[in-house]
Parts: structure tokens; C-alpha cells; sequence
């Protein structure tokens, strides 16, 4: 019997702990200053190596396309295209990653597509290269395909720095997730249009220089180093958070519901809508988790995941 070469693969989420947006990119994109966490909610990516020139994608989640469409797709596309790769390639996705939820699941199948390939077909292609192609695919993907459990991300988000945080350093999160999605380019736009009516004056936004910014994100470093999770929730912080909360209701009752849970410290992740909390552990996390599970299981989904 042939061999089949093939390779199971997770395919990780992401928190953004930290996220300001400093303004409007001449590519219509928007500048970001960013601080990703790799968490242990996942994705499944299976690889398979086929005879026919082609690239077939299923995925066990209806609203995934299964083609060209998806960003996991376009990475083997691009990826066969760059290197001139002729042996076709089949993925199947199965989604655990809540799907338009601010935790980058897409980019992050895409990630798993273009380092699994690598290692399917030998190419022995190095971190930088493949960054490179993640950066022509989506502002997140880089972040998936460093390898990184944490990382400061600029420019779009893919200019990403390394940051030394102890292996020990590990975050317990309870993810609450609504039933509808969010499209980031949407935010984004209501983002350009609160800014263009803030410059008017009609709606101030606190607008956080590079240095406050920088402060605030060494800070937050600072904390995670040192376990100071009290200290580390007056950092986290998501400039889109607020908008997301003006323009979609759903959000804003969620996170209405969970405050009278006595959930102090609701963060957002992303462009939304999952809200988050920071947990000091698992015992504590769990506790989290029962409770609103109890009580907003009509809400929300639920999950816990700690950073991978
Ligand atoms: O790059 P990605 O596909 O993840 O971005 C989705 C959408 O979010 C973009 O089409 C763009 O509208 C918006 N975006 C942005 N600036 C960024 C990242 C994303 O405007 N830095």
C-alpha cells in the first residue's frame, strides 16, 4: 500500500492584550500598535499531500468557505506559487476558534498551512521567508507563524518584536463569546468614522501618544514578568473596545450581563466581539466559567484557555 504524507496540526487563537490604533496608513490600512498572546483554544488542521495539481479545502464549519475565499486556501496558493511547488495539497479545517470573533482564527489556519507545507514538502524554507509571505496574507498571520507565545506587533500588526517572558509566566482566561460576528473591516470604518467626528469635536476619544503607548505596553510587560495580575487588567487595553460597544448591541449587553456577574475586568480581543477576563489560575478560571455558564449559556459561549 502507498504511503500518505500527511501531517495533523493545531492551529492556535490569539488575545490581543493590547491595542491602540495611531492612525490611517497611505495603504488604507490603519497603524497598530500591538501585543499578542498565543492561547490553548485551537483549531485542527490536517495536511495531505495529493497526485492531482490542485488545493482542496473542507472545513466542518458552514460559515467557512471551502475555497479560493478562505485566507487558508490563498496561503497554500501562495505559497505553491512563490516556490513553483507542483504537488497539490488537500486541508481540512475543523473549528474550535469561534469564527469573526477577534481571535484570529482564520489567520491562524492560514499560519498552520504555510509552516505545515513547508514541512510536508521538505522545503526547508526559513521563519523570515515564511513571515514574509504570512505579512502578504493578513495583518495577524505573522504573529501565528513566529512561533511566539507573546509579541509586540506594529505597522499593520505583522512587524512583530520578540518579547523574553518566562516560560513559567502563564495566563488563565475565560472567553465569552456572542452568537453573531463582527467583520473587522466594519470596525474599522466606524472607527475612521468616530475619528472624523472626534476632529470636529463632537466626539472627543482620548487619543494616546507613541510614548504613552510604549509606557503603557512596557508596563503590561512588566506585569506579566512579575504575576501582577491586578496591576496587569488596568493595562490591558483595546481601542476599538469602545466603538464595538457603541455599535453593536449585542456586545454592550453582554458585557452588561457579565458586570452583573461581578466580572470587574472585561477586556475585548481584537475587533471583537469576544470579551475576555485574565484569571491568576485554573481553579479560579473554572469558577469563572461554571458561573456564566450557568447563567449566560443563552448569551454566550463559554470557553476557557490559557496561553499556549
Ligand atoms: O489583514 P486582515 O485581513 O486581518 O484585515 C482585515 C481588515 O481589517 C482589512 O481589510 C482592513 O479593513 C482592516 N485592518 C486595518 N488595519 C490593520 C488591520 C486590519 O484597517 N492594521
Amino acid at each position: 500500500m502507498a504511503s500518505v504524507n500527511s501531517l495533523l496540526l493545531s492551529s492556535p487563537a490569539k488575545l490581543n492584550l493590547y491595542l491602540d490604533v495611531l492612525g490611517r496608513r497611505p495603504d488604507g490600512y490603519h497603524e497598530l500598535l500591538t501585543f499578542f498572546e498565543r492561547i490553548s483554544l485551537c483549531d485542527t488542521v490536517r495536511l495531505t499531500e495529493i497526485q492531482t495539481d490542485e488545493i482542496v479545502l473542507s472545513c466542518d464549519s458552514r460559515l467557512v468557505p471551502s475555497d479560493a475565499a478562505n485566507l487558508a486556501w490563498q496561503a497554500a496558493d501562495l505559497l505553491r506559487r512563490s516556490f513553483g511547488v507542483k504537488k497539490g495539497v488537500k486541508i481540512e479545517i475543523q473549528k474550535q476558534i469561534p469564527v469573526g470573533g477577534g481571535m484570529g482564527g482564520g489567520s491562524s489556519n492560514a499560519a498552520t498551512v504555510l509552516l505545515g507545507m513547508n514541512r510536508l514538502f521538505g522545503m526547508r524554507l526559513s521563519r523570515p521567508v515564511l513571515v514574509d509571505l504570512a505579512n502578504r496574507l493578513g495583518s495577524d498571520v505573522a504573529f501565528f507563524v513566529s512561533g511566539r507565545r507573546f509579541a509586540i506587533g506594529r505597522g499593520r500588526g505583522g512587524d512583530l518584536t520578540g518579547v523574553s517572558i518566562p516560560p513559567r509566566v502563564r495566563l488563565w482566561h475565560v472567553l465569552f463569546v456572542p452568537p453573531k460576528n463582527i467583520m473587522t473591516k466594519d470596525v474599522y470604518a466606524l472607527f475612521d468614522r468616530g475619528s472624523q467626528r472626534s476632529r470636529t469635536g463632537r466626539n472627543p476619544r482620548e487619543t494616546l501618544t507613541l510614548t504613552k503607548n510604549n509606557e503603557n505596553v512596557n508596563i503590561l510587560l512588566s506585569c506579566l514578568k512579575e504575576g501582577d495580575l491586578r496591576f496587569l487588567n488596568r493595562k490591558i487595553y483595546n481601542r476599538l473596545s469602545e466603538i464595538v460597544i457603541e455599535s453593536y448591541g449585542f456586545v454592550s449587553e453582554l458585557r452588561t450581563d457579565l458586570s452583573k456577574l461581578g466580572f470587574k475586568w472585561l477586556h475585548m480581543s481584537g475587533s471583537g466581539p469576544t470579551l475576555f477576563v485574565v484569571c491568576k489560575d485554573q481553579k479560579y478560571a473554572q469558577r469563572v466559567y461554571d458561573k456564566a455558564r450557568a447563567r449566560l449559556s443563552d448569551k454566550c459561549h463559554v470557553f476557557i484557555a490559557a496561553t499556549l
